[in-house]
């Protein structure tokens, strides 16, 4: 049989990225062309000055990925593309772009779910991971613990109610006055800070729930931050992330053993830009270790963004035989 050569492109959020690869986990290159600079300023995405930037750099990111990867457009087998969740006009570029291939080339299309692309990087990663798997999906738009059965077949258990676990590192690190994305410098500094200087409240919800919420967290810190303020204490930056990022993954660590425990699974796999946390890969660690269930997660740079992890989604559904039509439409709230 021949091998399947894919061009993935993801557009979703801030990073224009095009992977080829041959066989679904064979990553020939993965290049991901960053607007971090551009959102910075303004401390979170811009919706229409991503698109912008999307379009400015699609075409020459594509061509850096043939060449790098060696390749021709003669050698692509079929093309795979974000088409949700993500900004509209963000996904729509990239959208725009597979298309315009695959209608020149005559090859295949398959529209890809962004979400299932994060829990997909694991299989780049990890090239005899298998399902039946628990995947707790934390990245800066989504968190879902999904118990996934077999390729492309999901049941969702639980979500957040509220903001993103991302979401609400981002939120609190601009309160703590550090950089965008906030995720990465809240991690630096829980490294040095105490972890039980502060108690926040850790939201179970309702007794054997397995959904999220991280707003009610993020409120306390900007409570304890103003209070602190007017009574004109110091603020010790480094312990306020160290028990904020505490909260988030004792709760993200029992809820994921929980549900695991309850489906008698025993692979547990981490995903998405949230799963760089270095706090949350040692605790998950720590507590699947007791417990003889194996962890998996990404490394760093398939965490957060990237085509590759789409591809790997895409490939998997061209050999199922699954094709997506022109009339594919940008999917803002796609969901898993
Ligand atoms: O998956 P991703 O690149 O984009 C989305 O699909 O949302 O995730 C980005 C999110 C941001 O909220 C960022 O702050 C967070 O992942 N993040 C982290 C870390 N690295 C990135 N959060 C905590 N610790 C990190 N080391
Ligand atoms: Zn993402």
């Amino acid at each position: 049989t021949e091998d399947v050569i894919t061009m993935a492109i993801e557009s979703s959020c801030d990073e224009t990225s095009v992977s080829i690869l041959r066989n679904g986990r064979n990553v020939l290159t993965n290049i991901i062309a960053s607007q971090i600079l551009q959102h910075q300023k303004f401390g979170g995405v811009v919706p229409e000055v991503a698109s912008r930037k999307h379009i400015e750099n699609i075409n020459q990111v594509i061509e850096d990925a043939l060449r790098e990867a060696g390749v021709t457009f003669d050698d692509i087998t079929h093309i795979a593309v974000t088409y949700g969740p993500g900004l509209v006009g963000a996904l729509l570029v990239g959208l725009s772009a597979a298309k315009a291939i695959a209608f020149a080339r005559g090859i295949p299309l398959n529209g890809v779910n962004h979400i299932e692309g994060h829990i997909y990087a694991n299989f780049i990663e990890h090239k005899d991971l298998e399902p039946p798997f628990i995947a707790l999906i934390v990245s800066g738009g989504h968190t879902h613990l999904v118990y996934m059965k077999d390729y492309g077949e999901y049941e969702v258990i639980g979500r957040t109610r509220d903001d993103a676990s991302g979401e609400a590192f981002d939120k609190v690190a601009r309160a703590l006055g550090l950089g965008y994305p906030g995720g990465p410098e809240i991690d630096r500094l829980a490294k040095i800070g105490n972890n039980k200087a502060i108690t926040f409240p850790k939201a179970l919800l309702e007794e054997g729930s397995y959904d999220f919420s991280f707003s009610g967290l993020k409120s306390a810190v900007l409570n304890y931050l103003n209070s602190q303020k007017m009574k004109g204490n110091e603020i010790h930056t480094a312990d306020v992330a160290a028990s904020f990022q505490q909260s988030v993954i004792e709760v993200l660590t029992e809820k994921t053993l929980a549900c695991a425990k309850e489906r008698g699974i025993n692979t547990v796999v981490l995903a998405g830009g949230v799963a760089a946390n270095s706090g949350l890969r040692e605790l998950l660690g720590e507590e699947c270790k007791k417990r003889g269930i194996q962890l998996k997660y990404p490394s760093l740079k398939l965490c957060t963004d990237n085509a590759a992890m789409i591809g790997c989604v895409g490939y998997y559904d061209y050999i199922k035989g699954l094709r997506s039509d022109m009339h594919l439409n940008a999917m803002p709230n796609l969901k898993i």
